[in-house]
């Protein structure tokens, strides 16, 4: 009894303006809509796949809020999934982290972040939400919305007690420890954050992004899963020395596409529950699945609000 996926990681609220065109500098302008929602990439991949399962608390968010309404709302809609927020803290005196998301008429966006609360989030305290939340885990998803030591205390207890560690680096940092590659079965990159992970390599064409793939098994990940958007993953593995290129099943046309914004965490979250299944007959089909649910997620406006549960999207959903 307990989590199967426990996500480490960032609670944003996401105020996010539909323009036309980015905003230049200097220049004020008027978005043609405007929406409010649940945020942050930690917080979007535990609500994703808490949408996939089929009962409450199968799921568990550890994290830090602001002692605020938007920390509290934060608490409640996670609580509305099924999330377990026993590790959820709320922050005295920090204000819940806050995103400030730019979305063009194309669905592409543009986001500045303000972690505020995010950035209390100690080792100790992960530590302490390891011990009462990993022995049933799976898998522990971690990004790094939240201070580096935390997310590498993450992985350690991950580790330990034996689930699998899937470790989406966004937003990229260009000079990680060897260690965080070396503690994550799964590293889940785009292509711009691969190429900041690998010193600037291109990850254009489908040979570039192998090449850097294979930069960060070097490093000592057991697996890349590189997103590559509309083409899909590439799926590098260490054990084997394979690189596959896994396709979205039902490709989203341009003229469909409304906001790709937590597309990746939408993918990151339904992989991890995908994983976290007894009966998962192999990565490639967790990744086939998690396509499905990203791809659903890009035709409909906002992050979490976007996401769907399996049953709508996925022929081949197995629990
Ligand atoms: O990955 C998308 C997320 O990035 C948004 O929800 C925003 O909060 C930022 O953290
Ligand atoms: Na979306």
């Amino acid at each position: 009894y307990g989590p199967k996926v426990v996500v480490v990681g960032s609670c944003m609220i996401d105020l996010v303006f539909y323009v036309d065109r980015m905003p230049q500098l200097g220049e004020t302008m008027h978005c043609t809509s405007f929406k409010q929602g649940f945020g942050g990439k930690g917080a979007n991949q535990a609500y994703q796949a808490a949408l996939l399962f089929d009962s409450h608390g199968d799921v568990a968010m550890v994290g830090a809020v602001g002692d605020d309404a938007f920390g509290e709302a934060t608490r409640d809609n996670m609580e509305d999934v099924g999330i377990n927020v026993s590790c959820l803290a709320l922050t005295p005196n920090h204000a819940t982290g806050m995103a400030e998301i730019n979305v063009d008429a194309n669905g592409n966006n543009a986001i500045v972040i303000a972690a505020n609360a995010n950035t209390t989030i100690t080792p100790d305290a992960v530590a302490a939400a390891a011990h009462s939340l990993f022995a049933s885990a799976r898998v522990v998803v971690t990004q790094l919305e939240i201070p580096l030591a935390a997310t590498l205390e993450a992985m350690r207890h991950g580790r330990d007690a034996g689930a699998l560690v899937v470790f989406n680096p966004a937003p990229a940092i260009a000079d990680l420890p060897d260690e965080i590659f070396e503690l994550a079965d799964f590293v889940t990159p785009n292509e711009s954050e691969t190429s900041l992970m690998t010193g600037g390599m291109p990850v254009e064409t489908l040979d570039e992004a192998e090449a850097a793939g294979r930069v960060l098994l070097d490093r000592g990940a057991s697996n890349v899963i590189l997103t590559l958007g509309a083409r899909g993953a590439m799926w590098l593995s260490a054990g084997t020395g394979d690189a596959v290129v896994i396709p979205i099943p039902d490709p989203v046309p341009a003229s469909a596409v409304v906001d790709t914004t937590g597309a990746g965490d939408s993918f990151v979250g339904a992989f991890a529950y995908y994983m976290a299944q007894t009966d998962c007959p192999g990565i490639e089909h967790a990744i086939r699945s998690a396509h499905r649910l990203s791809a659903a997620s890009v035709q409909a406006a906002g992050t979490q609000t976007s996401y769907v549960s399996a049953v709508a999207v996925d022929p081949d959903h197995f629990h």
